[in-house]
């Protein structure tokens, strides 16, 4: 089997998890997740994001979270940003590097963002270059590129010619993200390739979210066409507020633990990235529900007992 010998885990759970976690989390609380992610071996944390706090109120604080968190100077801290207003915002927070996003869906877009797909690629047009000119690095998302909550079915080729655009605007890094969990390996695989053809595999991450139980399977799908790069979120928090459905990113333990079972490595401790994990969930009052995360809980309490 073609496998890639490493594996770069980007944690999405302090963005992605939290900005759809119905129970406040503190500044302080984020500030310690994200703090215990970098001593768990995660190089790419997702700190936040600069979005309208009237869309998305669990991350008005990302500039307090940025103000307050020591960073480690070997390590990423990216924020979203969805626009101009976004990204100003985020460089005068000291973000290094950030990300924009759009979807393969035009209602989602319409949902999400409040513009087209066309609109929103426009809109990222002097994003791009103000970022270049401040020298920061920006990764591109794309939603619902195996299935919409609205439309259904999403055509390969139309993940395919939003990656493309998202790549001649200048992002380094385009992730494609199940938004709503509903993709299966081989549709995984052929989606993958059609992007291939417009955008070098290098150059993708692989975005699952795990609300149909498919997400190992179509990460390891992923791997096998040669991704390297694989978004997760600790302890399996997260969705989308605009994403009816979806419940939930991969676990970053699932993947971990299938990834050193296969030999791949990714510098990540997995003991300590569960411990970060129960403690944030503990802010949130709920028990470890992710399979990995709930496993080691479980022995754990065992162990103690
Ligand atoms: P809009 O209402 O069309 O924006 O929203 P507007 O430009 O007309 O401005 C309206 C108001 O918003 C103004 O304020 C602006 O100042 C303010 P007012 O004058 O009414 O007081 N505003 C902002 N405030 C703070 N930060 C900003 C900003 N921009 C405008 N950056 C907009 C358009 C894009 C802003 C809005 O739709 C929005 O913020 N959407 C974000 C939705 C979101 O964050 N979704 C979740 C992230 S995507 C995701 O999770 C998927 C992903 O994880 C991959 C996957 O899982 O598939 C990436
Ligand atoms: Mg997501």
């Amino acid at each position: 089997m073609n496998l890639p010998a490493q594996v770069r885990i980007v944690e999405v759970g302090p963005r992605d998890g939290l900005q759809n976690e119905k129970a406040p989390v503190s500044t302080a609380a984020k500030i310690r997740l994200i703090e215990d992610l970098a001593v768990a071996g995660l190089a790419d944390i997702e700190a936040g994001a600069f979005v309208s706090p009237k869309w998305v109120p669990q991350m008005a604080d990302s500039a307090a979270v940025l103000a307050g968190l020591q960073r480690d100077p070997m390590k990423r801290y990216p924020v979203l940003v969805p626009n101009l207003q976004g990204l100003e915002a985020a460089l005068a927070a000291g973000a290094r590097e950030v990300a924009v996003f759009a979807a393969a869906s035009e209602t989602f877009s319409q949902r999400n963002t409040n513009c087209s797909i066309a609109e929103s690629i426009a809109r990222f047009g002097p994003v791009m270059e103000r970022a270049r000119s401040a020298g920061v690095p920006v990764r591109g998302y794309i939603s619902c590129v195996l299935g919409c909550p609205y439309e259904g079915e999403i055509a390969p080729a139309s993940v395919a010619a939003v990656a493309k655009s998202l790549i001649e605007l200048g992002c380094a890094e385009i992730s494609l993200g199940d938004t709503i969990g509903v993709g299966t390996p081989l549709a995984t695989q052929r989606m993958i390739g059609a992007v291939a053809e417009r955008v070098p595999i290098p150059q993708l991450a692989a975005h699952f979210h795990d609300t149909y139980g498919q997400a190992l399977a179509n990460i390891l799908a992923a791997l096998q066409m040669g991704v390297a790069v694989v978004d997760a979120s600790v302890a399996g928090l997260g969705g989308c507020p605009y994403a009816k459905g979806a419940t939930g990113n991969v676990a970053t333990e699932d993947v971990v633990f299938m990834l050193n079972g296969m030999g791949i490595e990714t510098g990540i401790d997995l003991d300590a990235l569960a411990a970060a994990g129960w403690r944030v969930l503990e802010h949130i009052g709920r028990a470890p529900s992710a399979g990995v995360s709930r496993a080691l809980w479980q022995r754990r309490q065992k162990s103690q007992a």
